[in-house]
């Protein structure tokens, strides 16, 4: 089916994706640290050219592994449609299937893997387990959550956040809550892309100092600035995006009704949002816990973009698994449909 108009199309395409394909494939992506500003910005344009697409045969003959320790709705949907969407195989693995350090080391989980696979997402309750399973693998991995970080839920909000604004660069992103992992993924993201990152968390809860250290130095580098408070109000204070995040989050479950306790006065409520700015948008990772971080009925409002946010998940994975796997290096034979 090789008519002449499909090879302006291809190289149009192949140019498209050039760089990012030299900076990414074949790593890791364990951490937003990983990643540069430029790379956060190819991946957003890629991922908007990707969204308008659809169904493609790029990553066709290429498979990846999706292994989990803890539940999840939008990364195990997101994760296994992009790659069918890319023309590729995904597999899935529960939590209860693998056993992972239990049934089978995670050493030899990797080096098993990496015999069938050409990439693995884990979600992990310790971020160590991901570290161990990237040494140890042969392919790449991608961190599908752990208590550390969230990389890929911190690109899809740039991603919705820049179709929202058309533009990172001087926005400024207030976050309430906990200083966890989407947060401390989200911090070093907005950093690395001149964003101007407030966080609001009681004393115990804020973010480490290690994270912040390299998140201001990333800021110093990109225009961005930091702010870290114990006040929400002077977070959200003119901010162009409020977000919020659960205040007890998986595997802390024991700790839930002291969380309660640390985090009165931490709920966005539409008192808190009416401080920031007249047009500013309400993101949330989710699953939201209505009534506790958030009030009831603010992911129902127009200033709310949580479902925006939760379908970038696919389009912006899509350009990491393409990225990652090299989606345009495979022979451009099998890449029509
Ligand atoms: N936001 C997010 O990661 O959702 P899941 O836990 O449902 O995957
Ligand atoms: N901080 C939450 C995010 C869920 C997507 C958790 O780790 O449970």
């Amino acid at each position: 089916m090789n008519s002449p108009l499909f090879v302006p199309t291809i190289y149009v395409e192949y140019f498209f994706f050039r760089d990012i394909l030299e900076g990414m494939k074949g790593k890791d992506l364990l951490s937003v640290a990983d990643l540069g500003g430029e790379d956060i910005r190819l991946l957003i344009s890629d991922a908007i050219s990707l969204k308008a697409q659809g169904w493609l045969d790029m990553l066709s003959g290429k498979s990846l592994v999706i292994m989990f320790e803890k539940p999840s709705l939008r990364t195990r949907v997101s994760f296994e449609l992009a790659m069918r969407q890319l023309g590729g195989e995904a597999i899935y693995l529960s939590p209860a299937e693998v056993g992972l350090g239990g049934r089978e080391s995670v050493p030899d989980v990797a080096k098993v893997l990496s015999r069938y696979v050409d990439a693995i997402t884990a979600r992990t309750f310790s971020h160590q387990t991901l570290e161990v399973l990237a040494g140890h693998s042969a392919v790449p991995v991608i961190n599908a959550l752990s208590d550390w970080e969230h990389p890929c839920q911190a690109l899809a909000d740039l991603l919705t956040i820049s179709e929202k604004k058309g533009e990172l660069q001087g926005l400024t992103l207030a976050f309430v809550g906990d200083g966890n992992n989407v947060a401390r993924s989200l911090m070093l993201a907005a950093s690395l892309t001149g964003m101007n990152f407030r966080i609001a968390s009681p004393a115990d809860y804020a973010i480490d100092q290690e994270t912040l250290s390299l998140a201001q130095s990333n800021a110093a580098g990109s225009n961005g600035g930091i702010l870290c408070t114990d006040q929400p109000q002077l977070a959200v204070e003119g901010a162009d995006v409020v977000y919020t995040d659960v205040w007890t989050s998986m595997g802390q479950e024991d700790e839930a009704k002291k969380r309660r306790q640390a985090f009165a006065g931490y709920q966005v409520d539409s008192q808190l949002l009416s401080l920031a700015k007249e047009n500013a948008i309400f993101m949330h990772p989710l699953p939201a816990h209505h009534g506790e971080e958030v009030a009831e009925g603010i992911l129902d409002t127009p200033q709310s973009v949580v479902f925006d946010q939760a379908e970038n998940r696919l389009h912006i994975q899509k350009a990491l698994l393409a990225a990652i796997l090299g989606g345009l290096e495979i022979p451009l034979a099998g890449y029509y449909r």
